[in-house]
């Protein structure tokens, strides 16, 4: 086979990082590579002609828009990360650039959430949904009870999911209200001896979002939250938790990447049955490192982290995202009905906001008119309809913007 390879044409790409751990080498233009045999194939590599303009505001709820800086940056590091002759998704996991990379990025997560030493940070496989059962087998005997509030149909699912390795309790659930609010915690019923709480700290299908956390109530007790999709979207008081644990794939990075924040003395008591990948200290022991980690994602993860501490930190971060959760929220409640959004006031997820169109029949209209306008993935989940705009950190401040001119041009032709 004859194969002609035009190799990519690389533009350097401006960030706003700072001092890489790693110089940064420059990237020299790769010459053409010929490999010959006797059919021929020509590889056209494609090169950089893609721009800002050409990409779309992408309101998934996960995975989720990244911001273009870190897509710059990772793109002008692809093909030979940082003078290594190698990109991060050829590295040894073992070897000294990819160390450097994951020592990095937990660094940087430890500066952004202010985590205490006494926590152990895992970089792990599997997504949140495996966590739903990492948790109890790590923390829990088979006879403990733990208390759930389930304010959600992802809490719902980790419930379901405990009662295969200890006795969780539903001790306060939204569904017969839909799932549209958050309990005051004083009426609250925990269990006496309970071994945990878990709590969903945001709904990422339903848009309600716990602003403060509660209390657990017994000593040994610990409060265990699933962050999934309010992860690093600002400041969180981590001494408060015994669990903080996180799909990548919404605010801070690809799939394939599950973190997970654990106070170090919770970790060492996997019950009998544990699966070696499921089993904390094993995790903690070998750094992430015990068998081949998700490297390209949890180098990603590391660009993001990186931006995020650029910008000032999770508080600064935060006001951005009170800022653009405003403007969508005032722009559906003075809609004067035309669109709606179903949860309590004081509850509203700054990242994940539901809303619908009191005249149902025009919201495949509006997804399909959106979309023409490149905003794309505003359906709502399947299981509660409507829409969905999904505006997490990376969604810049013009996307919400732009949505909320079009919810009103589209009110103004159809009211
Ligand atoms: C709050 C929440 N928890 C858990 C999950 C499950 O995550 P994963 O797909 O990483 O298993 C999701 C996914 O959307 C989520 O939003």
């Amino acid at each position: 086979m004859s194969m002609t390879m035009s190799a990519a044409i690389f533009k350097p790409a401006t960030t706003q990082f700072p001092a890489a751990a790693f110089p940064t080498t420059t990237l020299s233009r790769p010459s053409f590579i010929t490999c010959s045999s006797s059919t021929t194939t020509t590889f056209q590599t494609p090169s950089l002609s893609t721009t800002t303009a050409d990409r779309l505001f992408n309101f998934a709820a996960g995975p989720a828009t990244l911001p273009e800086s870190v897509l710059l940056k990772a793109q002008s590091e692809l093909y030979n990360w940082r003078g290594s002759g190698m990109s991060v998704m050829e590295m040894s996991h073992r070897g000294k650039e990819f160390l450097s990379i994951i020592q990095k990025a937990e660094s940087d997560l430890r500066t952004l959430l202010n985590i205490p030493s006494d926590y152990s940070v895992l970089f792990l496989q599997g997504g949140a949904t495996t966590q739903f059962a990492a948790i109890p087998l790590n923390i829990c005997k088979p006879d403990d009870v733990v208390d759930f509030v389930v304010t959600g149909s992802w809490c719902d699912k980790a419930f379901k999911e405990a009662n295969k390795y200890c006795k969780p309790k539903s001790i306060w659930s939204g569904k017969s209200e839909k799932y549209t609010k958050i309990p005051s915690f004083d009426l609250l019923e925990q269990t006496p001896g309970a071994r945990y709480l878990h709590i969903c700290a945001n709904e990422t299908i339903h848009g309600v979002e716990f602003k403060d956390y509660p209390t657990p109530i017994n000593e040994n007790e610990v409060l265990v939250a699933d962050m999934s999709s309010n992860f690093c979207s600002k400041p969180v008081d981590v001494s408060r938790f015994g669990v903080i644990y996180a799909g990548a794939q919404k605010n801070v990075g690809p799939s394939g990447v599950t973190i997970v924040i654990i106070k170090s003395d919770l970790i060492g008591n996997a019950q009998p049955i544990t699966p070696v990948m499921l089993d904390y200290k094993i995790h903690a022991d070998n750094n992430s490192l015990y068998n081949t980690p998700p490297c390209y994602g949890i180098y990603m993860c590391g660009l993001v982290f990186e931006d995020l501490i650029a910008q000032g930190g999770l508080s600064e971060v935060e006001k951005k995202n009170i800022k653009k959760a405003g403007i969508l929220y005032n722009a559906i409640d003075e809609s004067k009905g035309f669109y709606r959004c179903p949860v309590e006031k004081n509850v509203r997820s700054l990242m994940n906001v539901p809303f619908t169109l009191a005249k149902s029949e025009l919201e495949a209209e509006f997804i399909k008119e959106a979309a023409k306008e490149k905003m794309v993935q505003l359906k709502g989940h399947r299981s509660v309809g409507g829409m969905r705009a999904s505006i997490y950190n990376a969604m810049p401040l013009a996307g919400v913007e732009k949505l909320v001119a079009f919810m009103k041009d589209f009110q103004a032709k159809h009211d």
